[in-house]
């Protein structure tokens, strides 16, 4: 059975590849389709201390725990992005960019998270780095939190405090009230699901709180209300002057039952609720709350584990509608798919556990092409169906693709073909969804350039630029693919034959 579908998939790639190739000088992206690329602040910025900025949790993470890093590196320095935003912002130049997502570190601009200090160093860094954008006409969409919590906040509670809502709201209100002028595009929130199952119910993002019965679900109750606090605020008090925008960036990776049967689908249910309907429900469903069949689950688990109610909490009536609706646009995350089995590829897991409660197994055939990092596989169409399966679910939503790339290790040197099959692969899924009538408007790379990339350091590459961290600049190069990207974005089109022809003389040079 797994060989017919795995021969199926394959031979329905090569289908669409080939009609792709076929048609490529009809499909234009839109000229007001926003092409961008993304970073987050602990990844690039370095200055972790730098001028008043206060500790978060992932400096304390990286300085207590060393060894939890694969190569035991930390993001003091990084890319020193702190220092070189101008030449950052030259690269976005280079590209020719439409857009750059970066993130705004918390305590680099409130170094204890709360609003009584103002750093005013911090609020100048991110004031020369858009004011650099803008006089390119680079427009800033700027996530508000990508997993870097202040320390203070973290011993206050972290999320799993029901305060960390109105913390959230007080330090998105210094956000907009500083960079509203001429920001237009809000996130709140970077992937839920690896803030909340990641760090809270499992090791391998900070906290590292591995609290697996519970830590996910109370996450994502005060992650979400906080979302809504800071829509709620942007809404009421600074849209009607500012006129931006403000959403949500969710993690949805593909999953589709590995057959037919009725398990298999049901499973394939579950897990997309559990993996990202946690988050996108009580704020994109016309429901509101938890989706059902997951917390059911969770709720009859709960029971017969001798808890008196449900490990997973409620929304109330009112919270329920304070959540539902606060959106401007859906964030889409998306690297990867997987198959969904009832019965098949089950893991032994510690019971009760955010895992046991999913209680169904995941698979990918090994002819899927791999990348770097273990996690991340090229699945045939996965973007494609990521976009249309959640417009046909939130009908009245626009989305942007707030990331998407490859990883490869730095041996693998600029010459990157991977990652370009991997790009083309995607923004041919998003031509076909936008012929699908996907509102879909604009789509950010991951990365601008290479970058800290958490517990796996600085062993994974997903930039378009390498960094030379050997470098006291800290040199960006362009790779192949940073060429590739340029002519897709200046032509509209997807070339699937456009070999840079400046590139070996440039290679020749020394780079
Ligand atoms: C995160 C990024 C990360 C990327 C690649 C995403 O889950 O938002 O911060 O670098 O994946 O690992």
């Amino acid at each position: 059975m797994q060989l017919f579908i795995r021969s199926l998939c394959y031979l329905y790639s090569l289908i669409a590849a080939s009609c792709n190739a076929q048609e490529w000088q009809d499909r234009r992206f839109p000229d007001d389709f926003l092409f961008g690329t993304a970073t987050a602040a602990y990844q690039i910025e370095g200055g972790w201390n730098a001028d008043g900025k206060g500790e978060n949790i992932w400096d304390r993470l990286t300085h207590t725990k060393p060894y939890v890093v694969q190569d035991m590196t930390n993001g003091d320095i990084a890319a020193d992005s702190y220092h070189n935003y101008k030449r950052d912002v030259e690269m976005m130049r280079e590209l020719g960019l439409d857009a750059y997502r970066f993130s705004i570190s918390w305590s680099r601009i409130l170094p204890n998270g709360f609003a009584n200090q103002i750093n005013e160093a911090g609020i100048a860094y991110y004031n020369n780095l858009i004011d650099e954008m803008l006089k390119y006409n680079i427009k800033p969409m700027v996530t508000l939190y990508h997993w870097d919590l202040p320390q203070k906040l973290q011993d206050l509670g972290g999320f799993m405090s029901p305060l960390f809502p109105v913390w959230f709201e007080e330090y998105a209100r210094v956000a907009f009230e500083n960079f509203g002028d001429r920001v237009k595009l809000w996130i709140t929130f970077n992937e839920p699901r690896e803030i909340c199952y990641e760090g809270y119910s499992w090791t391998n993002k900070a906290p590292l709180l591995n609290i697996s019965d519970i830590g996910t679900y109370y996450c994502a109750k005060h992650l979400v209300l906080g979302h809504a606090r800071a829509y709620h605020a942007y809404n009421n008090d600074f849209k009607p002057t500012q006129n931006g925008e403000c959403g949500i960036t969710i993690s949805v990776q593909w999953f589709s039952p590995l057959t037919d049967s009725e398990e298999d689908r049901f499973e394939t249910e579950i897990r997309m609720q559990a993996e990202w309907g946690l988050y996108a429900e009580p704020i994109f469903s016309d429901e509101g709350g938890f989706p059902k069949d997951f917390a059911e689950r969770v709720a009859k688990k709960s029971l017969e584990q001798g808890y008196k109610k449900s490990r997973m909490p409620e929304f109330t009536d009112q919270e329920k509608d304070y959540a539902r609706g606060a959106y401007d646009f859906f964030g889409i995350n998306h690297y990867s798919g997987f198959f969904v089995s009832a019965t098949e590829y089950k893991t032994v897991n510690p019971v009760p556990s955010f895992l046991d409660d999913e209680d169904n197994g995941i698979f990918r055939p090994a002819e899927w092409p791999a990348s770097a990092s273990p996690w991340l596989v090229q699945a045939p169409k996965s973007l494609y169906n990521v976009l249309t399966h959640l417009q046909n679910k939130y009908k009245d939503a626009v989305f942007y693709i707030t990331e998407n790339g490859w990883a490869q290790r730095k041996e693998e040197g600029l010459l990157d073909d991977k990652r370009i099959t991997y790009y083309r692969a995607a923004l041919n899924d998003v031509l076909d969804a936008l012929e699908s009538g996907v509102k879909l408007k604009g789509y950010m790379a991951w990365s601008l350039m290479d970058n800290m990339e958490w517990l796996e350091g600085y062993a994974a590459c997903l930039g378009l630029y390498e960094v030379d961290y050997q470098s006291e600049a800290r040199t960006r190069t362009p790779r192949k693919s940073a060429f590739v990207y340029k002519q897709i974005i200046k032509t509209r089109l997807i070339d699937p034959d456009y070999e840079p022809d400046n590139l070996t003389m440039w290679i020749e040079e020394g780079h």
